[in-house]
């Protein structure tokens, strides 16, 4: 059994693309590894946030790990912060880490761009993503494609500690889906669909009503041609629709071009628009089911106490090596 590790920041908004990039794989990973899913709490206050916001937007994050399947008899959830050993190997990381490095990562360039300081926690914020994954040892960490570079610097984190320290860490590796793993805006299909961006009908989130569901993909950005085809360069527009509809149908893209050869762009919308509300109906009815339930905060209790049981074990190990404490 593999270990597969992975996270979610609590920030609202949670939409397709993080269902398509990483939710659903959480569900079918669950399956046949020992998987564990962390709602990562600490990485959210790099940017300011109302407390009591937070602590509301944890739970919403939990109910729909659970909503969209996540099962905790087969998976841990846990949140970050109830488990210490995320931000002490953080510390220890950052030893091992150089600033030239952590300046390469696009996310802090893009989040810190024109500003002359930043915070700090915006430049960490991969080394404690590192920590997450170093902590439970795990072979697999499934992520949307936007997570690449943070994964190549946990590995190279990971190596060279190994290397300097003797036999340490996993070396995790990501994984990427084929569709769905870079799901761009509605309305701006060059860049990638994102909670925080202020129009809402650049993403669709997974508590939206039909109603907005239906006026966020029939406003969709597309272009002029009148030719439904996938080509990113050339009709992003259209390119993110077919990918979108192709991971929640599971028809592939070729198969979508034959169904709508010579049919018009409306047509595809509107077809978009009933996978789309069909696929998060059930997914919406959980969530209500589970949000203020006992069941949510005892899975949560149980499951911090079991990351909590193997973080502690790979801290003392990770101590070993260091000389630290006695
Ligand atoms: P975050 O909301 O940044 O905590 O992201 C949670 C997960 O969703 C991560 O695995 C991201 O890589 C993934 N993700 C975020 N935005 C997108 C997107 N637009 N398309 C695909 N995956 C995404
Ligand atoms: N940085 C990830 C994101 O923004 C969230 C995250 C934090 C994560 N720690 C992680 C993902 C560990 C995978 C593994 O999407």
């Amino acid at each position: 059994m593999k270990r597969v590790f992975s996270g979610v920041q609590p920030t609202g908004n949670i939409h397709i693309g993080n269902y398509l990039g990483a939710l659903k794989q959480f569900v079918q990973l669950q399956e046949e590894n020992d998987a564990i899913y962390c709602i990562v709490d600490m990485h959210s206050i790099t940017v300011p946030q109302d407390p009591k916001v937070l602590r509301q937007h944890i739970l919403d994050v939990a109910a729909l790990y659970m909503a969209v399947g996540l099962d905790p008899k087969k998976s841990i959830i846990f949140v970050q912060s109830d488990v210490p050993g995320h931000a002490e190997l953080s510390w220890i990381l950052t030893c091992n880490s150089y600033t030239g490095e952590l300046s390469r990562m696009t996310q802090f360039k893009q989040k810190s761009k024109g500003k002359e300081s930043a915070p700090t926690g915006l430049f960490t914020y991969p080394i404690l993503m590192a920590a997450d994954i170093l902590l439970y040892d795990a072979d697999i960490v499934p992520v949307g494609n936007d997570q690449k570079q943070h994964i190549e610097l946990t590995r190279d984190i990971a190596i060279r500690i190994n290397n300097k320290y003797g036999e340490t860490f996993v070396v995790p590796e990501g994984q990427f889906v084929k569709s769905g793993a870079r799901v761009m805006a509605l309305d701006d299909p060059t860049s990638k669909m994102s909670k925080s961006a202020e129009n809402p009908h650049s993403r669709i989130s997974l508590l939206d009503e039909p109603s907005k569901i239906k006026k966020s993909i029939m406003k969709a950005t597309t272009d002029s041609e009148g030719v439904i085809r996938f080509d990113i360069e050339n009709k992003p527009g259209i390119s993110n629709l077919l990918s979108i509809y192709s991971a929640f149908s599971g028809l592939s893209i070729e198969e979508l071009e034959k169904k709508y050869d010579s049919q018009g762009y409306g047509t595809l919308k509107k077809d978009l628009v009933e996978i789309t509300v069909d696929a998060l109906a059930p997914i919406q009815a959980r969530y209500r089911e589970i949000r203020d339930s006992q069941e949510l905060l005892d899975a949560l209790k149980d499951g911090g106490q079991r990351a909590n049981a193997i973080a502690e074990k790979t801290m003392k190990r990770v101590k070993d090596r260091f000389g630290l404490g006695l």
